[in-house]
């Protein structure tokens, strides 16, 4: 089967009863054999209790967040050991959300990147533009630099063992998926970036989010180099979020790549 991610982005979303809800219909999953293909990344509070839930299933831990330090006086925040140690696999870094309503920018976003690899975790480095930038064809533009900012601090290994989200902005929680044939061509295109960068790198999974829901999932993860989906509100129903995992199960079987 090819390699694809599905990540759940339930960002500021659950309390504890959703939580058990979700993971009673979710059991109707266990039956896909599945390889560690299924990420639920929800609010750092409740890491720990899905922990549990999911420990002896193939669904895998992911955070939203992380901080640039490992421990000292920086109320707040959590550090990837801490993250590591409660069973966490994969950190978001770089969604849009927190680069504008927590000034986040690239050297910060390096610096979480170094740090999630360093500790033998997996980045998710969401890239995207604005609707200004498509308005003005600048898409590719905008990849660049946010690539090249990353590569200029940690050099182009560092997309060895990450997974890249290519996120517009503009298709973020709007209901405006991006078009899945165009949304190929930006993948085609950040790979072939990339593997230009570095040819040595092949192996680069780029999801993509904005919208994505049962009916349009089949339509992305049909195109060849779109390789999973990282899902806003879609995965915080858990018969929604069910219907994509069976969805990319299905199409992702079929492609022997
Ligand atoms: P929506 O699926 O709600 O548009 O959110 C996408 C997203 O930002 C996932 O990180």
């Amino acid at each position: 089967m090819k390699k694809f991610l599905i990540v759940a982005n339930w960002k500021l979303h659950g309390s504890i009863n959703m939580i058990s809800n979700f993971f009673e219909y979710m059991k109707l999953y266990t039956s896909m054999d599945l390889e560690q293909n299924i990420v639920i990344a929800p609010p750092t509070v409740y890491l720990e209790r899905i922990y549990k839930k999911i420990e002896k299933t193939n669904i895998v831990l992911g955070a939203q967040n992380v901080d640039i330090n490992i421990e000292g006086s920086f109320t707040g925040e959590t550090s990837i050991s801490m993250l590591k140690e409660i069973g966490v696999r994969y950190v978001i870094v770089g969604h849009s959300e927190r680069r504008l309503w927590h000034h986040e920018n690239s050297e910060l976003i390096a610096k979480k990147i170094y740090l999630i690899k360093k500790f033998n975790l997996i980045p998710i480095l969401c890239i995207g533009e604005t609707k200004e930038d498509k308005k003005n064809n600048a898409t590719k533009k905008t990849i660049i630099k946010q690539l090249n900012d990353i590569i200029a601090v940690l050099g182009s290994s560092v997309f060895q063992n990450i997974v890249i989200a290519y996120e517009p902005i503009w298709a973020i929680g709007t209901g405006l998926a991006s078009d899945p044939k165009t949304t190929q061509l930006i993948h085609e295109f950040i790979k072939n970036y990339i593997r230009t960068y570095d040819s040595s790198i092949s192996n680069v999974l780029v999801q993509y989010g904005g919208s994505v829901n049962p009916k349009n999932a089949k339509l992305f993860i049909s195109q060849p180099d779109i390789d999973g989906l990282l899902v806003g509100s879609a995965s915080l129903n858990p018969k929604e979020f069910l219907k994509i995992i069976q969805i990319a199960y299905n199409i992702y079987k079929s492609k022997n790549i």
